[in-house]
């Protein structure tokens, strides 16, 4: 006999294993199903968690280089063991991916492995790995199966030579010539491990600027900081043909720059789609919509009864920290409660050296939608904290609306960044002003101070510029 459950959700990514534990506490009897063999998805296992890893990793190796020096801190021959660092980050991987397992454990959320179809509603018919074949009954069933990297026509990816992320986040050596296809959060954030380690790393975008989701300004302000420390830029341009000469590609580009590259690794970062293989959804008659996302409605609804639908899977930006959100309010909607997720107010952070970080609207979507606005902006070069740490890169921008002074977006590029903008996200939960922003006393000396500064600056105010 099947076992029943209220919820099962399909995928244990952050916002499955999240809908999970908080169904769970609300007292629901709960299962995920998840086929990988350690639980936490993309995220954990071979995106956000080991990127930011590495990313640290050789940042250190970078500062050891050249920029401790001027710290008045001396060192020898600085070398790289890659092996240990790609060690390190698998450990820092299985701490946090067996620090879900046991919160499935405290919570009592019953894993179930394999691969789950929906072979009806309130029916999945799951596939272990040795084909055992097993049946899950529940109420209600949340697919939360993520995203997996877009292709490029012709493209044929075999995570040695040419890689995606999960390629990109595991190569044995540096490569000498390493190009990136892409230059959105993928392409930066692992271009600049590898370029840190000593690659020559080239980007190649077929927009004109990199970053575009986000603020022109600061695509701009990064596109700057990241070619001065030598990441090679061909905006406005796509690969139109690549070929293998065994020990290295030749790339052929179109558009703006026509030139022939050599590399001795590509990493295809141009993006990710939703992730429905295998669920059956075609056969259910589950409605998809234009880009292939499951269509839900407000409440994360597909068009069945009884089968929602979170996370990168349905429409929205592809962020952990969304599917979190949209995972809880799930749960807590299928409890009675009325949850709300405020999607105007979801941070995006690329972790880059500097990071950038915005929330709410960008100058560009404001201007197009005819808001009037105010615009605030503090240089991290005239912050004290930013100057004593020899970090001085970027700024904070404020846009606040011209008649309320509301707060519509957030946009910094600088240090710390990924934390600061957590500050201006609780501004746009609460509905703030620029000058509630402005009137709350920061500590000094920190680099929190920049978004009050900026805050002030909205009513030309700001004390130290
Ligand atoms: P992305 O959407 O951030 O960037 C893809 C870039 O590739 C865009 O700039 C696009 O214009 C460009 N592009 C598309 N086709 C191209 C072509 N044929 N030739 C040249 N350029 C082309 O996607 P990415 O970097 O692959 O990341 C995928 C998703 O993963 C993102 O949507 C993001 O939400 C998520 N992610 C988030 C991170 C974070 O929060 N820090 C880190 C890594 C990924």
């Amino acid at each position: 006999m099947a076992d029943h459950y209220d919820v099962a959700i399909v995928g244990a990514g952050p916002g499955g294993y999240v809908a999970a534990i908080r169904a769970a506490q609300l007292g629901f009897r709960t299962a995920c199903i998840e086929s990988r063999g350690s639980l936490g998805g993309t995220c954990l296992n071979i995106g956000c968690i080991p990127s930011k890893a590495l990313l640290q990793s050789s940042e250190k190796f970078a500062e050891a280089g050249q920029a401790l020096a001027e710290h008045g801190v001396k060192l020898g021959e600085v070398g790289l063991d890659l092996a240990a660092m790609m060690e390190r980050k698998d450990n820092v991987v299985t701490t946090l991916t067996r620090g879900v397992e046991f919160l499935f454990r405290k919570n009592k959320v019953d894993w179930i492995k394999g691969k789950g179809r929906i072979a009806a509603p309130g029916r999945i018919a799951v596939t272990g790995h040795e084909g055992a074949a097993h049946e899950v009954e529940a109420t209600s069933i949340i697919i939360a199966t993520g995203s997996q990297s877009t292709r490029l026509p012709g493209i044929e990816i075999d995570e040695k030579r040419i890689v995606s992320s999960t390629g990109a986040l595991a190569l044995d050596r540096v490569p000498r010539r390493l190009t990136v296809i892409g230059g959105g959060y993928i392409g930066l954030e692992l271009g600049s491990v590898w370029q840190r380690l000593g690659a020559k790393v080239t980007v190649v975008e077929a927009l004109d600027r990199i970053i575009p989701n986000m603020d022109r300004e600061l695509g701009t302000a990064l596109h700057r900081v990241l070619a001065r420390t030598g990441l090679d830029f061909r905006l406005a341009t796509k690969l139109a043909g690549l070929r293998d000469l065994h020990d290295v590609f030749e790339l052929e580009l179109e558009g703006a720059d026509q030139q022939t590259l050599a590399a001795d690794v590509v990493l295809v970062a141009v993006g990710r789609r939703p992730y429905t293989d295998g669920l059956g959804l075609e056969a259910l008659g589950v409605v998809l919509d234009e880009h292939g996302r499951v269509a839900v409605d407000d409440g994360f609804a597909t068009n069945i009864p009884g089968i929602y639908a979170i996370g990168d899977v349905i429409r929205g930006p592809m962020l952990a920290h969304k599917a979190e959100e949209e995972g809880i309010a799930l749960a807590e909607q299928l409890a009675g409660q009325k949850p709300h997720v405020d999607y105007d107010a979801i941070p995006g952070v690329v972790y880059t050296w500097p990071e950038v970080a915005s929330v709410g609207s960008t100058e560009e979507e404001l201007n197009a939608a005819a808001i009037p606005y105010r615009i605030g902006k503090f240089p991290f070069s005239a912050n004290p904290r930013a100057r004593s740490n020899g970090y001085t890169e970027g700024f904070v921008k404020v846009l606040a609306e011209r008649e309320t002074d509301r707060v519509l977006g957030v946009h910094i590029i600088g240090p710390d960044a990924g934390t600061l903008i957590a500050e201006a996200t609780l501004a746009k939960e609460f509905g703030a002003s620029a000058e509630d922003i402005a009137r709350t006393c920061h500590a000094h000396p920190t680099l929190s101070e920049a978004l009050k500064e900026a805050a002030l600056a909205v009513d030309g105010r700001a004390i130290h510029i």
